[in-house]
């Protein structure tokens, strides 16, 4: 890429954002989340839609068929879209949705009460103390600004989003999967099976076959913060072990 591309590439989303915050409270609340919490925020955009994953969220459901009345996080459930969509497919369950954005979780607490359904902000402690799931969805999280990423055509992303930073919730939230649970992640930079790699969870996570594998939506790196060439087909639905 020339430099002159370089430079728009890098000065295009820049200007897009500043506009964007000086017009949109919810942008501002994005930009505030993350002067205020720094690395403990991964992607630092709220975007979200109304069931958004429909054949991840269809699958997950018929996975867990046999536990109905289970516990599911939502985990970076922005304003409570995917919250909202998971009590389609979780009609039972009990949804706990979790977001780090004080504004966006004030929103959900707005919205139409669900006896079964809580919002917390999103530390380990809260997390924990309404654990252990036997869904955690991370849909959307795990990234940063991943239209970036492609159009500046990043070949290494170690310092836009550091492998640590993911490798250390992911882990996390693996710990706080129940056995025979699930952990369903899409659109991350990095693979699950990396982060897991070399932990006492490696041996206790598989990925479902036959369900949410299919090719990566844009780039994945490795740990080393690399591109992986060619895009490669990922694993979306993981089981623990154990019942
Ligand atoms: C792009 S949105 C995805 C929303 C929804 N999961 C979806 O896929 O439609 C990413 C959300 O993750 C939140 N987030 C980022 N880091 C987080 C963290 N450490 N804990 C909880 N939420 C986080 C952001 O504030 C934002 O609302």
């Amino acid at each position: 890429m020339s430099l002159v591309r370089q430079a728009f590439a890098w000065l295009k989303p820049r200007a897009v954002r500043l506009r964007a915050v000086a017009l949109d409270p919810r942008a501002r609340s994005e930009t505030m989340t993350r002067l205020r919490f720094g690395t403990r925020v991964h992607q630092d955009l709220s975007v979200s839609a109304p069931n958004r994953y429909p054949r991840l969220f269809a699958s997950s459901a018929g996975l867990l068929a046999d536990r109905p009345a289970g516990r599911i996080l939502s985990f970076g459930c922005a304003a409570g879209e995917e919250v909202l969509s998971l009590r389609d497919y979780f009609p039972h369950a009990t949804l706990v949705g979790a977001e780090i954005n004080p504004v966006l979780l004030a929103r959900c607490r707005r919205l139409a009460p669900d006896p079964n359904r809580t919002f917390i902000a999103s530390t380990p402690d809260n997390i924990a103390a309404h654990g252990p799931y036997d869904a955690i969805f991370a849909m959307a999280v795990f990234t940063r600004r991943p239209h970036e990423v492609e159009a500046r055509g990043f070949r290494e992303i170690s310092r836009h989003y550091p492998f640590a930073l993911f490798a250390r919730d992911l882990r996390f939230l693996a710990s706080q999967v129940a056995p025979g649970g699930l952990l369903i992640v899409e659109h991350a930079l990095y693979r699950v099976e990396d982060a897991l790699a070399w932990t006492a969870l490696a041996e206790a996570f598989r990925p479902v076959e036959g369900a949410g594998d299919w090719l990566a939506k844009g780039p994945r790196f490795g740990p080393d913060g690399r591109i992986i060439e060619p895009q490669p087909r990922i694993a979306r639905i993981f089981r623990r072990g154990g019942v």
